[in-house]
């Protein structure tokens, strides 16, 4: 199959021919129809986060399933699956407990190159070739474990719901399953790329007013708008901290995001809470980052939450999505901006860097 390799940091993808083995135990293979490009491609091939090469990244696909490893009871040939960035064993006392996002077996490996067990499907002339995700869907098969792939009605158009892998799922589930927003909830969201954009939907949808978008692009602020920001605060022209107050009785909101990854604005979204609100930081920051916050704010009750991936449960979250999508609750497909095959892969990269884009879809 065709696949799209990174070699080397900071390099082009190239589109080689790899092989793929079969589907394990409790493991599916999706024929890919599409793939998300997300931020966090873009932090492993420029070495913000460190991955094993050479490698096939890629961890928004979706796709239909074409084979079933022994074992696998929830899924058939012929379903349509969403995969997840957050694949998870189902068995460990992070999954039992309910919290698949942190899987204790998944924690290890995703970064590290491998699939759950510890081994490689992917090879190229013999040699074991690294996963990413344990999903690397920027290729036209892929292999997964049977929770990492998420079963969505068969009307859903995969090339608008991939993004539920990832960072729409990120977003949205930061919104309503973190944070839990309520009607008439106050909240701000820093960084309006995809995962921002999908926040502000899901901030909309649970009645939250006002909701204040925060970039410093104004094409971003534009889409914030149109997905349902109230407000729109352009960092790079004022101090998004007052506006953010000015906008809120000198108070701040009771809910701050941030979609960004960066140690200022997570600094910024604590600071823009008020006394007893909830700040969230969702954004990817390159390894290392530390952030601080101001101890006699802090004092006063202020909620500093870490949320990973949205919380999200894939198998439960992702058609639920997909259904609030389908029914109109959550306009997703405005979040795919544009489209690209897998020989331009990098073409998708640049129109990221130059921020021209909400999401772009590898179809294939
Ligand atoms: N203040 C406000 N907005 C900013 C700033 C800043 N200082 N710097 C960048 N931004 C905006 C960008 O203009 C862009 O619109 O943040 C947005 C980030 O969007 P994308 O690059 O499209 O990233 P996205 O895919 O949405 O992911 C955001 O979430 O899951 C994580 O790893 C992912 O860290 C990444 C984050
Ligand atoms: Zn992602
Ligand atoms: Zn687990």
């Amino acid at each position: 199959m065709k696949a799209a390799v990174l070699r080397e940091p900071n390099t082009s993808l190239q589109i080689e021919d790899l092989d793929l083995a079969d589907p394990g135990p409790g493991e599916v293979r999706v024929r890919m129809v599409a793939t998300g490009v997300c931020h966090t491609d873009a932090s492993a091939i420029s070495g913000a986060i460190p991955v094993p090469m050479p490698i096939v990244l890629g961890h928004e696909g979706a796709g239909v399933v074409d084979a079933v490893g022994p074992g696998v009871t929830t899924l058939h040939v012929g379903d349509h699956v969403v995969l997840s960035v957050m694949p998870s064993c189902g068995k460990c006392a992070s999954c039992v407990t309910g919290q698949p996002w942190l899987c204790q077996v998944a924690a290890p490996v995703l970064f590290a190159g491998k699939m759950l067990d510890g081994t490689y499907r992917l090879r190229q002339d013999g040699s074991a070739v690294n996963h990413f995700f344990a999903q690397s869907s920027f290729a036209e098969y892929a292999v997964v474990t049977e929770l990492g792939a998420a079963k969505v009605r068969d009307d859903a158009p995969l090339d608008v719901v991939a993004p539920l892998a990832c960072g729409a799922s990120t977003g949205i589930g930061a919104v309503l399953n973190a944070a839990h927003v309520e009607p008439g909830a106050s909240v701000a969201v820093f960084g309006c790329g995809g995962v921002g954009l999908s926040g502000i939907m899901a901030a909309r949808l649970a009645g939250a007013d006002p909701i204040i978008a925060v970039d410093v692009l104004p094409n971003k602020l534009e889409m914030a708008a149109s997905f349902g920001a109230t407000h729109l605060v352009n960092a790079a022209q004022a101090d998004p901290v007052q506006q953010i107050r000015d906008l809120t009785h000198g108070f701040g909101v009771d809910y701050a995001f941030e979609f960004i990854g960066r140690k200022d604005t997570m600094e910024q979204v604590i600071e823009a809470i008020h006394p007893g609100g909830h700040a969230y930081i969702v954004g990817g920051a390159p390894v290392g980052t530390r952030f601080s916050a101001d101890a006699l704010g802090f004092l006063f009750g202020k909620n500093v939450h870490g949320v990973v991936g949205g919380f999200t449960r894939p198998t439960v979250d992702i058609p639920r999505f997909v259904n609030l999508y389908m029914n109109g609750k959550l306009p997703l497909d405005r979040l795919v901006s544009r489209r690209y095959s897998l020989s331009e892969i990098n073409d998708a990269f640049e129109a990221m860097h130059h921020g021209e884009v909400a999401r772009s879809v590898i179809v294939f």
